[in-house]
């Protein structure tokens, strides 16, 4: 049975409710985790506080904002990662950051369990438990809201029968996850996969980071700096990772961009439909593209798509902290050093779309591209190079004439 338990907390009602259940059914003392990713939620000093008065034995509260743009979405710009061509892994990259720092608050509070607020139908609870069982196998975990089949109306009824301190919002329609790489928007009336976004009176409420892309607006254009397939600066002002992501989420967003809408396919085995907005991701990834199409060398930029679908997909399903992922790192990592230069992107309606590069690294040569005077491409050699490349086929065909098949 566990003694002490280390609950990621969010300051809502589910993990609010949780800390009392944990304490009920083990007999624990309950530590309340929370962790800012960029949420743009409460103060954390207001989730602590939160957490006491609940029934917390105590409470850490960590700003992780800088570490998640740092380590987790700047490697998601180099692998250009996009589960299944669509979604920039908004909230599957922030759930390897949380287990780490939910792992260390149990280390401190010298804690033998952990537990999460994840419902049994997500990706989010194997996240979870998937990455503790990577850092800390010796840890337990609970998850309550799970174990217990816990309903909105269950939980109010606890906590009014336990006077836990909850503040009941009105209720959302919608199901969200949001942090700095962007917001993901689920349930209520978009469950019928038929009804478009705005088609509802909750549509109101749906969209929040990014401006409605149909509104007629100067285009913005913009130069966005790499180094070493980081971006660094944004109009030649140089940023760190965090703010250089504000400011893409603030400028791309005021243009619509970023919008998705799509029905994924879960690693439990259900499709789900879910409206992200990442204009910071998808305007960053774009570009990244666009100098890496000058500076990666064909066969290195071919093999590494294959790659990045990889990558996205090990870290949809939960292996963040996998050998296999550190060993497709390793390939990505190599392929970014020559990845310097400027993009310069035009947002406007919506899209991004790129209208300049700019490099020192590149392996594009103006004089062998050139249809001008200037042309230094041997024209004459292609003529020996296509008879040998195409010799297998020639081969084949012969053959077929051959046995006339
Ligand atoms: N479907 C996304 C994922 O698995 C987001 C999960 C959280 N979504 C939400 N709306 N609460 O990564």
């Amino acid at each position: 049975m566990a003694k002490r338990v280390a609950l990621a907390y969010s300051g809502g009602l589910d993990t609010s409710v949780s800390i009392e259940w944990i304490k009920e059914a083990t007999g624990a003392e309950v530590f309340a985790v929370a962790m800012d990713v960029g949420q743009q939620g409460e103060p954390l000093e207001d989730i602590r506080n939160r957490a006491i008065a609940c029934g917390a034995k105590d409470a850490y509260v960590v700003d992780c904002r800088a570490e998640f743009a740092k380590d987790y979405c700047f490697p998601a710009i180099r692998a250009n990662a996009m589960y299944e061509g669509q979604y920039p892994l908004v909230s599957a990259l922030s759930r390897p950051l949380i287990s780490k720092h939910l792992v260390a608050a149990a280390k401190k509070f010298d804690c033998d369990t952990l537990a999460h607020g994840c419902t049994g139908k997500g990706n989010d609870q194997v996240r979870f438990e998937v990455s503790i069982q990577s850092l800390a196998p010796e840890l337990e975990c609970l998850s309550p809201i799970r174990d217990l089949s816990m309903t909105r109306d269950k939980e109010i009824a606890f906590a009014k029968e336990k006077n836990i301190p909850i503040v009941i919002k009105e209720e959302n329609p919608f199901s969200i996850d949001q942090n700095l790489w962007g917001r993901a928007i689920e349930a209520g009336f978009l469950e019928d996969i038929w009804n478009a976004p705005d088609s509802d009176p909750d549509s109101d409420g749906i969209y929040i980071y990014t401006d409605d892309p149909d509104i007629d607006r100067p285009v913005d254009e913009l130069t966005i700096t790499f180094k070493e397939g980081y971006p660094v600066a944004i109009d030649g002002k140089n940023l760190a990772p965090l703010e250089l992501i504000e400011e893409m989420n603030k400028r791309a967003g005021a243009q619509g961009v970023g919008r998705i809408d799509m029905v994924e396919s879960r690693l439990v085995g259900i499709k789900s439909r879910e409206i992200y907005e990442a204009p910071g991701a998808t305007s960053l990834i774009i570009a990244h593209k666009a100098l890496e199409s000058v500076c990666l060398e064909r066969e290195q930029q071919r093999f590494k798509l294959g790659v990045e679908q990889k990558w996205g997909e090990l870290i949809y399903d939960a292996r963040w902290f996998s050998p296999i992922k550190q060993s497709l790192d390793a390939f990505i990592n190599d392929t970014q050093k020559y990845v310097n230069g400027d993009i310069r992107i035009r947002l406007h309606s919506g899209r991004v779309t790129v209208v300049g590069r700019k490099t020192d690294t590149g392996l594009y040569d103006y004089n062998l591209a050139t249809y001008e005077e200037d042309d230094q491409f041997d024209q004459l050699s292609s003529r020996g190079f296509i008879k040998i490349y195409g010799l297998q086929d020639r081969q084949a065909a012969a053959r077929r004439n051959r046995l006339g098949k």
